[in-house]
């Protein structure tokens, strides 16, 4: 029995990869939850090189079970398309701006000079919103980075100590005008950080003068050296309504602040944002946080800085909703008037199109991209293209805000029925994690005994799913919903 998505997180995605290019991007395509390629390329690749680069495999521990990842793919029996021709556009349109698919960059480390982003281009990426431009002597700290991991997956939650771009911001316009000269059908977009009016109006109007598609203004940097500036300014609606406003009034590219996390709801920020005429909203920026790195020398100092990765995702969903389904926001009609373009944790097409589903137009990515490389694009890419066909969905704007009917309060939630968990024998290897976690953390609810079959009991069984949620083997599933006894 092989786990698919377990065996193949264990790739260690090789640069130059010793087994093979093909068999790499199979792998690569797997690790990113698009079967669809995976499955065109096994297909493709017969018994002997299979076992060729399985032997040809570096890994540290033991070599990928690379044959029995193909039988499995194969085995799943998904179509595979062959021709990208037939693959709906990803064409999009956010603040009025034609892009052709809406995945880019998010303004970060991946995103510091003219080849990176070019590598990016060149690769698929739609857009840029270029690393946050500014007047400040930026002088960052070594090391900057730590990661949160659980369980050997080292990258969970990410924390930076990074500020601003640390060039010239004279050369980064000048980057910023080539980018767009040399590429003008990718949509490149200045981040921009000013210590006064005046200064953020100055660099905005360069953002302008240097040809930039819109201008995304940097109200959320949680580690600024100075206070008064990054997510100070997110943290004010004051703050937000005056700097908006008066950028607004000084250019006529789109403006799109963005905003932190680092506050209790984006309700009343995004209707400052309204209210002084932005464009659209950027969302989230990383969110405020302390590790305590193992490797680090006990005396080293620390300090409150941005979060952000695969486990801040569903907090930025929930900021993205209270910007686009809110009911005080859609009451006065404000999410028709703003596009939003959602950030945080995407590493998969499947988390990008959950924030597409809650009404984004755009999304960014930083953290997968510092892990993985500008290489993801092909399966953001290909994976919501194949997603797309398989429900037959031809415009990605269909997909927009259509999960958004879907969060209701706790009030409208049904209370009256449950769903059994339901345990498939063949699967289940004894482990008895259920039963530890049922007892200890749920309703006493499974027996575990000698046999070391675990037991469902009815009676006690509220339905709250845990040990489904902790099976190793996901041998647990879902029975019937059925009303509740009472
Ligand atoms: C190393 C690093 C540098 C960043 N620099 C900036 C920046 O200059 N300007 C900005 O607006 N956001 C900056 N961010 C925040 C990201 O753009 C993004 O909002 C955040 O990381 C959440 O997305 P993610 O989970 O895809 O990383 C930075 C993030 C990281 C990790
Ligand atoms: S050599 Fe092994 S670890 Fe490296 S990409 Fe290939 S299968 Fe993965
Ligand atoms: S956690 Fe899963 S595998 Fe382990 S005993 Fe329970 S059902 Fe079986």
């Amino acid at each position: 029995m092989i786990h698919i998505q377990e065996e193949v997180a264990r790739c260690l995605l090789c640069a130059d990869a010793p087994c093979g290019a093909k068999v790499a991007r199979a792998l690569r395509a797997l690790r990113f939850d698009n079967r669809w390629t995976a499955g065109e390329i096994f297909s493709e690749l017969n018994d002997a090189e299979i076992e060729a680069a399985e032997k040809a495999c570096i890994h540290y521990d033991r070599p990928i079970r690379i044959a029995e990842l193909k039988k499995a793919v194969v085995d799943t029996g998904l179509p595979v398309s062959r021709d990208p021709e037939e693959l709906p556009s990803l064409e999009l349109n956010f603040c009025d701006i034609v892009c052709e698919n809406p995945f880019f960059l998010a303004s970060s480390a991946v995103c510091t000079n003219y080849e990176m982003v070019a590598n990016a281009f060149e690769a698929g990426w739609a857009g840029v919103f270029y690393k946050t431009i500014c007047k400040q002597d930026i002088r960052e700290v070594s090391p900057r980075f730590d990661a949160v991991g659980k369980e050997g997956t080292p990258f969970v939650g990410f924390r930076n100590m990074e500020q601003l771009s640390e060039n010239p911001y004279t050369v980064d316009f000048d980057i910023l005008h080539r980018l767009k000269q040399n590429y003008p059908t990718k949509i490149v977009i200045a981040s921009i950080m000013g210590q006064s009016e005046e200064e953020w109006i100055e660099l905005a109007k360069m953002a302008e003068d240097a040809g930039c598609d819109a201008v995304e203004l940097n109200f959320s940097c949680p580690q600024m050296k100075l206070s008064g500036l990054g997510s100070d300014i997110g943290q004010s609606n004051e703050l937000i309504l005056c700097y908006t406003s008066c950028i607004k009034e000084a250019v006529s590219i789109p403006v799109i602040p963005k905003m932190t996390p680092n506050i209790m709801s984006m309700r009343a920020p995004a209707l400052a944002c309204y209210y002084a005429g932005a464009h659209g909203i950027s969302a989230i920026n990383t969110i405020k946080s302390i590790t305590m790195s193992h490797e680090a020398e006990v005396s080293e100092k620390k300090t409150i800085s941005g979060y952000s990765g695969k486990a801040v995702k569903p907090i930025a969903l929930r900021m993205i909703y209270e910007m686009t389904g809110d009911p005080v926001i859609r009451r006065a009609g404000i999410e028709k008037h703003m596009d939003i373009s959602g950030i945080g944790g995407i590493e998969t097409w499947r988390d990008a199109l959950e924030f597409i589903q809650l009404g984004c137009r755009n999304v960014q990515v930083c953290t997968a991209v510092m892990q993985y490389g500008y290489r993801i694009i092909d399966d953001l890419k290909m994976g919501l293209q194949h997603y797309m066909k398989e429900r037959g969905i031809t415009e990605l704007k269909k997909l927009v805000g259509e999960e958004l009917k879907n969060i209701v309060l706790p009030s409208d939630l049904d209370r009256e029925t449950m769903v059994f968990p339901k345990i498939d024998r063949e699967k289940c290897i004894g482990c008895g994690r259920c039963y530890t976690s049922c007892m200890d953390g749920g309703h006493q609810a499974i027996t575990f005994g000698d046999d070391r079959k675990p037991r469902i009991v009815g009676t006690k069984c509220v339905g709250c799913h845990l040990c489904r949620l902790v099976c190793p083997t996901h041998a647990i599933g879902m029975a019937h919903r059925m009303p509740k006894t009472k």
